[in-house]
C-alpha cells in the first residue's frame, strides 16, 4: 500500500503536499502537452495535485478542470481554475473534453483498467488522452538516485521486485532541510501490452510523444 513520510499533510497516495507546492511548476510538461492539442482545447487533469501543470497549461491558453483525491492539493490550485475532488476511478463527470490527462505515472502504480475507463468515459470523440507512464526498462534496472531537471535529488530505497514486472519501492526525497519518503508500488506497462489495456478502455493507441515512449497518445476507438 502506498504511504508517505515527512513534514505537512501527505495525500492518500503518499506524495507530500508542501514538497509539490514548493516544487517548480513543470513548465516542460505542459509544453508538450500544449503542443500536442489545438489551440484552447479543454484538458481534464487527472491527479492534478497542487497544479505544477495545471497552471502552466492555463497560461498556455487551456480551460483545465484539475482532479483529484487530496483536498489538501486541491486547495493550492488557485482560484478560478475548477477543480473536482474526487478519486479517478470513480469520477463520473456530466461533460467530455478534448484531452484528458493522465501523467505523473499514475498508470503504472493504481488500478490501471479503472483509470484508463475513466480516461476513455471524459474524452470527446475527436479528442485525445495523454498518459505518462514509466519507462519500461526501468523495470529490468531499477534507478538508485538521479537529480531532477528542477535539481531535486531523489534516492530510491528498500528497493523489492516482487514480480518480474512490478517494483516497490522507498522515494527519500527534500527541499532545503525538508525531507520527505514515499513508499509505492510499480508495474510495468510495455508496448506489447499497451494496445489491449487502452482497448479495454475503449481506447486505441495513436502515437507517442517523446522517443523514450514514455508519453502515449490514444483516441477513442471507432
Ligand atoms: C505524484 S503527485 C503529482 C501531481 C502533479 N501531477 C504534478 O506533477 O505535480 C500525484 C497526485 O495524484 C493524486 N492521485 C493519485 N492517485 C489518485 C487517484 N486514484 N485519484 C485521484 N487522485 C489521485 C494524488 O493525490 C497526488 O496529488
Amino acid at each position: 500500500m502506498a504511504h508517505g513520510t515527512g513534514p505537512g499533510p501527505i495525500a492518500e497516495d503518499g506524495s507530500a503536499v508542501e514538497y509539490y507546492l514548493t516544487a517548480p511548476a513543470d513548465e516542460a510538461s505542459a509544453s508538450l502537452v500544449h503542443e500536442a492539442l489545438p489551440d484552447g482545447a479543454s484538458v481534464l487533469e487527472l491527479g492534478s495535485g497542487t497544479g505544477r501543470v495545471t497552471v502552466p497549461l492555463v497560461a498556455r491558453g487551456h480551460p483545465v478542470t484539475a482532479v483529484d483525491a487530496s483536498a489538501d492539493m486541491l486547495a493550492h490550485i488557485p482560484s478560478g481554475i475548477r477543480t473536482v475532488l474526487s478519486g479517478i476511478e470513480e469520477l463520473a463527470l456530466d461533460e467530455r473534453f478534448d484531452c484528458v490527462l493522465l501523467m505523473s505515472f499514475l498508470v503504472n502504480y493504481g488500478d490501471r483498467d479503472a483509470l484508463l475507463a475513466s480516461c476513455g468515459r471524459h474524452v470527446s470523440p475527436g479528442g485525445r488522452v495523454l498518459i505518462q507512464r514509466e519507462p519500461t526498462g526501468m523495470f529490468d534496472e531499477v534507478p538508485r538516485e538521479w537529480t531532477s531537471q528542477s535539481g531535486v535529488h531523489t534516492r530510491l530505497s528498500q528497493v523489492e521486485r516482487v514480480g518480474p514486472d512490478t517494483v516497490t519501492a522507498t522515494l527519500e526525497y527534500g527541499s532545503g532541510d525538508r525531507a520527505w519518503t514515499h513508499t509505492f508500488t510499480t508495474r510495468r506497462l510495455d508496448d506489447d501490452e499497451l494496445p489491449h489495456v487502452l482497448a479495454k478502455a475503449g481506447l486505441r493507441l495513436d502515437g507517442f510523444l517523446t522517443d523514450d515512449l514514455t508519453w502515449v497518445v490514444a483516441r477513442p476507438l471507432g
